[in-house]
């Protein structure tokens, strides 16, 4: 999964537009982009968004709210029995949030007679101060957790912040160390590290220089807010046919060169994280070829 599109789940024209965005997943959003007095109308309409998905459209996620909050139960029952395909939990503090919310989701699966585990977690992981201490808890909290992603927004108001990107547009320390946390957190724990929202939508260049800087890392995938930005996200996280070639090759050269540790490759040297990488390449290009 490559793209994960935010729908306010309260607005019916951003809901009948969504499935045709071309994204491999929706997050249907009941937390901060529907006003309080809409939390119930959101869980109602993300409910029959659900019962109504069509087979072989995008995968269906719903961000619940907080976990400090007096809603994120009823947010549960509402749209679980519905089967989205995950659950993203927003304001996480530690890897003791995805078990209490994966205690609950076990409670609802019992009772509705759904298959145990069968909805999956993840979470925004950065969006206090105190969260970035615990990015290395993640490992082995659930094994319905598959990601990680993070968030610049909440951090900053929570930190008082005037901005949090410096003149050039580029984020500043802070949340650089969040980015850089949550990839860490992300691989430790085994799950994919997502990369946050873009939030100047009109701004395609940006977007994509902020793409290309997240794979580039090592992010795998990142969230939209907007349709249009849909295309740019999936375009620079599908392995390019360049990429899938140089990576046939040093495969090949190890191939070929027997049972050694290193090779050289058009003047380059080789080793074997280079061919981890090379089959780690390929493997998500094959499974692209399958998903999309
Ligand atoms: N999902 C589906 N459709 C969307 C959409 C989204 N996230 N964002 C916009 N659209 C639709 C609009 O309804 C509009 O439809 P129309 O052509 O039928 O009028 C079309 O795409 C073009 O939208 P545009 O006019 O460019 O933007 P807007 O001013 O309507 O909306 C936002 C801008 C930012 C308010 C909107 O993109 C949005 O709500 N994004 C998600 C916000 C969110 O979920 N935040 C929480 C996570 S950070
Ligand atoms: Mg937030």
């Amino acid at each position: 999964m490559r793209s994960f599109l935010f729908v306010p789940a309260d607005s019916d024209k951003k809901l009948s537009k969504a499935a045709d965005a071309g994204a491999d997943a929706l997050i249907l959003d009941l937390e901060d982009s529907v006003a309080p007095s809409r939390k119930e109308t959101a869980r109602a309409m993300a409910r029959d968004y659900l019962m109504s998905a069509r087979e072989g459209g995008p995968k269906i996620c719903v961000r619940m709210n907080a976990l400090d909050t007096p809603l994120w139960r009823d947010d549960l029952k509402s749209v679980v029995p519905h089967r989205p395909y995950a659950i993203l939990i927003p304001k996480t503090l530690s890897g003791d949030c995805v078990k209490q919310v994966s205690a609950a989701l076990a409670d609802i699966e019992a009772d509705t007679g759904l298959p145990a585990e069968g909805v999956r977690l993840f979470c925004v992981a950065t969006e206090t101060p105190a969260s970035l201490f615990s990015l290395g808890t993640y490992a082995g909290a659930s094994p319905r957790l598959f990601g990680l992603t993070w968030g610049a927004e909440d951090l900053a108001a929570a930190l008082g912040a005037r901005s949090n990107k410096n003149d050039a547009g580029v984020y500043t320390e802070p949340y650089r160390l969040a980015r850089t946390l949550t990839l860490l957190g992300a691989v430790a724990a085994g799950v994919i590290p997502i990369d946050g929202v873009y939030k100047d939508f009109r701004d395609e260049a940006g977007l994509e220089r902020e793409a290309r800087e997240a794979a580039r890392d090592g992010f795998t995938a990142k969230m939209a807010i907007h349709p249009a930005q849909v295309p740019v996200i999936n375009r620079v996280f599908t392995p390019s046919e360049a990429d899938v070639a140089h990576a046939r090759a040093v495969v090949e050269a190890f191939d070929k060169a027997g049972d050694v540790g290193v090779v050289a490759l058009d003047g380059v040297m080789l080793d074997i994280p280079h061919l981890k990488q090379a089959r780690a390449l390929i493997a998500r290009a094959e499974a692209g070829q399958h998903t999309d």
